[in-house]
């Protein structure tokens, strides 16, 4: 093999609110953790979660953890599992009052309190009314959690290796996933980590679309590194286009504008969510405003030269309201769209913001893939936590803070659940004898290639066929063409050269290598949704209107291997309550 090796318990794969969760939990268990990061561990894109985590804390109305989990299962149109969704809603007030004591900066009540307000979705008694249900520091929760949680992994010994990537996943001849390939980004150094359990936290992959919240590091390098290893991913047409991403530039202009009392107006001045959504208005689901938006836009409602954007008030809020609970809102319109909400409305658009989708996971995080006649096979030694791993509490849909509050409830049960593996399987496991040489090859490959496309011209290339052809509406000709397009992408991108060599950085590879996982991913997407016929949630297809329970009800699993797809159903059956049965959904 040749490389050079280090040993750990547990190697954790991203630095995010998840992954340091998790590093949390088996760090002050006394275990050896290491957490990769290709970036600063606070600049990981958590850093941009902006509205609050959601628990039904119940201190601004009466809220219970049920009308949560009745309200997370409607938004995900019903592909949910309702199990983990029970077991995620259960535990959002605990997750929250330690983060709490961890020495969070929320946001107060006058009474002491932690500040809730209200989001999109989020419901009393079963749809009744907006509870206020996000927990909320300013418009920087995730900024805030990733400081908690940092600190306190510093405290814990948790061994961060900062600008590292890791490359793929290392699986014995038994299955068993017994380390990684990592690569440090500043030395081009790669050393095999061998650990007695991986866990991977890598985040979503938004960068395969070109308008996108995502920060740049978003490529689904754990997506990737799953699919190389034969693990199927899950639910991969699920993408969610947030309604307010800045028109022109993407950033995220966080749903607490809208929770706060913030409204949109199409080019007539006129609050066209109240005919979209009579009951819920601008705070219905997020499928739901989007595509609204987007029906004005396509009618000739939207607003500027191109009529092309809506608009989002908020100056009717007062100065007081936006400089105490937005004021890195009013910093994001001021820079990015020379607006001052305080005076005028900012330009929104739908984003692509979050992926549904991932790699299978249970409740503890371990990652699941069917074999045989057992559709719940775990593969020993391997979790996935976040963003990257599909539980799936979000099905379809994800309710705004529900994202914070997976990260949390997931990376403490992964946490909890590999400190018992660890505990019954103390030593680690031989490596195999060719551990390292898919990412040797995958390396060599790239950097030998003399002559051949950019990396840029075909990243170009695949994020204009994925938000064209997958976009907020679908249409089956429309898919059946990107899933043409996107295999011709994927036959490029092992084409790529590093042009000119003397002038290039370490970083030409890691966008080299990025982009093998994107392009997984953006097949993965095209294929999925171009099968699935029918329209839930976020998944709307203008020839398959409806959705269809007696057909659809079912997750599909992309595999890479045969570029194929399998299926297998929707837990409907919670832990304790009674199923939520699937019903028209309205807000
Ligand atoms: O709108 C927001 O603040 C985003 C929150 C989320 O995606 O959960």
């Amino acid at each position: 093999m040749g490389l050079s090796r280090q040993k750990y318990d547990v190697v954790i794969v991203g630095g995010g609110g998840s992954g340091l969760r998790a590093a949390l939990q088996l760090s002050e268990a006394g275990h050896h953790v290491a957490v990769f990061s290709k970036v600063f561990p606070t600049r990981s894109h958590t850093v941009a979660a902006q509205g609050g985590i959601s628990a039904s804390l119940g201190n601004m109305q009466e809220d219970h953890w049920l009308w949560h989990m009745y309200d997370t299962i409607k938004g995900s149109d019903y592909l949910g599992d309702q199990d983990a969704i029970e077991f995620m809603c259960r535990k959002a007030s605990e997750v929250v009052y330690e983060l709490e004591h961890y020495g969070m900066p929320f946001d107060r009540n006058a009474d002491g309190t932690i500040y809730q307000r209200p989001f999109g979705g989020h419901s009393q008694n079963f749809g009744e009314r907006p509870v206020q249900r996000a927990c909320a520091a300013a418009d920087r929760t995730g900024h805030a959690m990733l400081h908690t949680l940092y600190q306190r992994n510093v405290s814990a010994h948790c061994h961060f290796f900062v600008e590292w990537m890791v490359l793929d996943l290392i699986r014995d001849y038994e299955g068993v996933v017994v380390g990684v390939v990592a690569l440090e980004m500043e030395t081009g150094d790669t050393v095999v980590f061998q650990a007695k359990a991986t866990v991977l936290a890598t985040g979503g992959a938004g960068r395969i679309f070109q308008s996108s919240t995502n920060a740049f590091i978003n490529t689904g390098d754990g997506l990737g590194m799953a699919a190389r290893a034969g693990i199927p991913l899950e639910d991969m047409e699920f993408w969610q286009f947030h309604p307010t991403g800045v028109a022109g530039a993407g950033i995220l202009i966080t749903e607490g504008v809208r929770g706060e009392g913030g409204i949109l107006l199409n080019a007539n001045g006129e609050r066209f969510m109240e005919r979209y959504a009579p009951h819920m208005k601008d705070l219905a689901s997020r499928d739901v405003v989007s595509r609204a938006m987007d029906q004005e836009i396509k009618e000739g409602r939207g607003v500027g030269p191109e009529k092309d954007h809506v608009l989002l008030k908020l100056d009717h809020l007062g100065v007081e309201v936006i400089q105490k609970r937005l004021p890195g809102i009013r910093e994001i319109a001021i820079k990015f769209a020379h607006v001052d909400p305080v005076r005028e409305p900012i330009p929104v658009v739908p984003t692509c913001h979050y992926q549904m989708g991932g790699i299978p996971t249970n409740y503890y995080g371990q990652v699941v893939a069917p074999k045989g006649d057992n559709p719940a096979e775990v593969v020993p030694g391997l979790y996935a936590i976040g963003e990257c791993a599909c539980v799936s509490v979000h099905g379809a849909n994800r309710l705004g803070t529900n994202s914070l509050l997976d990260l949390l409830v997931f990376g403490k049960s992964a946490g909890d659940h590999v400190a018992g593996w660890l505990a019954t399987n103390p030593q680690h496991r031989d490596l195999p004898g060719d551990a390292a040489d898919q990412s040797v090859a995958r390396l060599s490959r790239i950097d030998k290639a003399q002559s051949g496309e950019s990396v840029a011209a075909v990243s170009a290339s695949m994020r204009k066929v994925v938000q064209h052809h997958a976009g907020v509406f679908r249409t089956g000709p429309l898919l059946e063409e990107g899933v043409v397009k996107i295999s011709e992408v994927v036959d490029r991108v092992h084409c790529t050269a590093i042009q000119d060599k003397s002038r290039v950085f370490n970083t030409a590879r890691i966008e080299a290598l990025e982009l093998e996982n994107m392009a997984i991913v953006a097949q993965a997407t095209l294929v999925s949704a171009l099968a699935r016929q029918e329209s839930r949630g976020a998944h709307a297809r203008d020839d398959f209107r409806e959705r269809d329970d007696k057909n659809w009800l079912k997750h599909s699993l992309w595999y890479l291997e045969e570029n194929r797809l399998e299926y297998k159903p929707v837990n409907l059956q919670p832990l304790t309550v009674e199923s939520f049965e699937p019903k028209v959904r309205v807000y």
